[in-house]
Formats: C-alpha cells, structure tokens, sequence
C-alpha cells in the first residue's frame, strides 16, 4: 500500500484549514488551495493560532509546531495540485460546484491520485461518476474541528477499490482519529442523525414551543449533549445544515426531512452562524445571547 507523502486540500474555509492543519502537523507537505485569497490569509491565521493552543496545552513542541507551518502552502493556482498523493475537497456544498472541481482534479492530477470529498452528505458515486477514476475517489468526512473531533467518516462510493479505502483509512489513522465506515446513501451516518435533530430543533422554536435558550438548555442537560443542537447549527454554519436536509428530503424521498421553513428563512436572511456573526444567536454583541 502506497504511503501518503503530499497532502493537498481545496477550500481553506472552516473544515479545509483545519484538515490541511492536521496535514502539516503529522508530517506531510500539504497545499491548501482557495480560489478566494481572503480565506487564505484567514486560514493561515486560524491555523497559526490552533497551532500555537496544541503548544501551549503541552500536546505539541514550538519547534514541531513551527515545522508544520513551513509544511503549509496556500496558493490559488490548481496546478499546484498536480503531484498530491491525496486530495481532499472541502469548498460548498453544493453537487455542481463539487463535480466541476472533481472533473479538473482528475485532469491535473496523477493518475495515481485519490480524490476525497469532506462532503457532509452529497453522493460520493456522483461525484466519483464525474471523474475518469471511480475507484478512487472516496469520501472522507471530518468532525468539525477537525484537529480536535476524534472521528472519520469514510464513505466507499460504489466503485471505490479496497485499496483506496484502505489508504484513506491509513491516513485518518496517521492523525490518530477513529474510523467509522458508511455506505454511500444520503446523510452517511452521523449526518443523517445529527440532522433531522437540528431540524427539529428549529420546528421546536418556529412553532413558539419554547425559546431558543431553553431549546438549547434542554437538550445540553436533559440529555448530555456538549451543544444544544441550535448553538450547535450555528457553529456548522446554518447554509450547510440547510444544504444538507435538502440532500436527505431529495435523496431519501421522505417528507420527514423537508427543511423547517425557519431554517431556510435564517439562510435566505444571510444569517448563517458563526461564521457570518448572526445565526439563530448574535455573536457581534458583548454577551453571545440576543
Ligand atoms: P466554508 O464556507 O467555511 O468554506 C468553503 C471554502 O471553499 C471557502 O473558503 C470558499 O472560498 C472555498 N471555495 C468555494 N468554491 C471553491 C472552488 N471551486 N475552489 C476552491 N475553493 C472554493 O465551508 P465549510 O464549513 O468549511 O464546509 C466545507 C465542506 O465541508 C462542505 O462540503 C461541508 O458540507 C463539509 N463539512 C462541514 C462541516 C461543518 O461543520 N461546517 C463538518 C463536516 C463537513
């Protein structure tokens, strides 16, 4: 089995930073492709400063984390692509953006490449299908943070080769996360639970049954979880949730998933989570709470 040398990820947003971080920080030459220089130069900070947070809780030397800085290269030009033993894919969610990406990678890549996608719910068969090389292409989903979040998602599209699967899976291994394998259907796994929870946690607040503080608080200590679901969809940035019930309801053909008409409002409203300031919560005041 071919070892992974040369990382190269495409979107430096949230996700596609911090995989390139991780990249770097396990030793392998990584380049981080956007097409907007902006979220370069904010990628290259936030991973500078996430860095420096693995030094000073101890889990990272200074000099380790200085020689993954100079692993790092950003750059706008997808000819620098071209000898990346792995790509991963991590621009917008959307099938239409993502099959064209896929179909320039597969030209300017070697043919020895494996083309990943961190698509949190579109179809890897799909995208594979747009590509002259199915069985390579695979999907690999990271938690946000991903430096942080434990877990992989591998999606096996349905020419993805043993092979690809296992070098994939080495990789995720290389950045100490644990593995879960899932089927190429709509959702995979975490999302397609994960979800409709979000979903219905806006249903909860668009009907007036309870606010969002307390929609958030029941669900932190009534049932454990880190986040109430809408701080939660806030911080995965309420465009991607939307972008995701929308591949469940069409994929799945359930009206179950149909998106909550509040949930399309906030996006529609420009008001997609942290990432913008507002989502359901107004993080550009003192206090994080409207
Ligand atoms: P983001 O909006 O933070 O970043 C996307 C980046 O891609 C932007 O910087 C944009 O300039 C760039 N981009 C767009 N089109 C491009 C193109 N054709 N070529 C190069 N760069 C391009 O999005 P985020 O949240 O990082 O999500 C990226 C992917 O990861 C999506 O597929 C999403 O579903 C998935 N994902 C998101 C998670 C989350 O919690 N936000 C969790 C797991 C997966």
């Amino acid at each position: 089995m071919a070892e992974t040398k040369s990382l190269a990820v495409v979107g430096g947003g949230q996700m596609g930073s911090g995989i390139a971080q991780l990249g770097a920080m396990h030793g392998l030459h990584v380049w981080l492709l956007d097409t907007d220089p902006a979220a370069l130069s904010r990628a290259t900070k936030s991973i500078s400063s996430s860095l420096q947070r693995f030094v000073s809780k101890g889990q990272l030397s200074q000099a380790a984390g200085n020689e993954a800085l100079k692993r790092l290269k950003c750059t706008s030009n997808i000819e620098d692509l071209r000898s990346a033993d792995i790509v991963v894919e991590a621009i917008v969610e959307s099938e239409d953006v993502k099959k064209k990406l896929f179909i320039e990678l597969d030209k300017i890549t070697k043919s020895s490449a494996i083309l990943a996608s961190n698509t949190s719910s579109i179809s890897i068969t799909r995208l594979a299908s747009a590509t002259g090389r199915p069985r390579q292409v695979i999907g690999m989903h990271f938690m946000n943070p991903p430096p942080v979040m434990k877990l992989v998602e591998i999606i096996r599209g349905a020419d993805t080769s043993d092979e690809t699967y296992h070098v994939t899976k080495a990789l995720a291994e290389r950045f100490r996360k644990t593995v879960i394998c899932s089927q190429d259907y709509s959702g995979f796994i975490v999302n397609r639970i994960l979800m409709p929870m979000i979903n219905e946690a806006f249903f909860t607040l668009y009907t007036g049954v309870a606010t969002k503080e307390d929609i958030d608080t029941g669900m932190k200590l009534g049932t454990n979880h880190p986040m109430g679901p809408l701080e939660l969809a806030d911080f995965i940035g309420l465009d991607v949730c939307l972008s995701i019930m929308k591949v469940l309801h069409t994929g799945l053909g359930d009206s179950k998933y149909a998106p909550c008409p509040l949930l399309v409002q906030y996006v529609d409203a420009s008001r997609v989570g942290r990432k913008c300031g507002i989502g359901v919560y107004d993080y550009r005041k003192p206090s994080p709470r409207l």
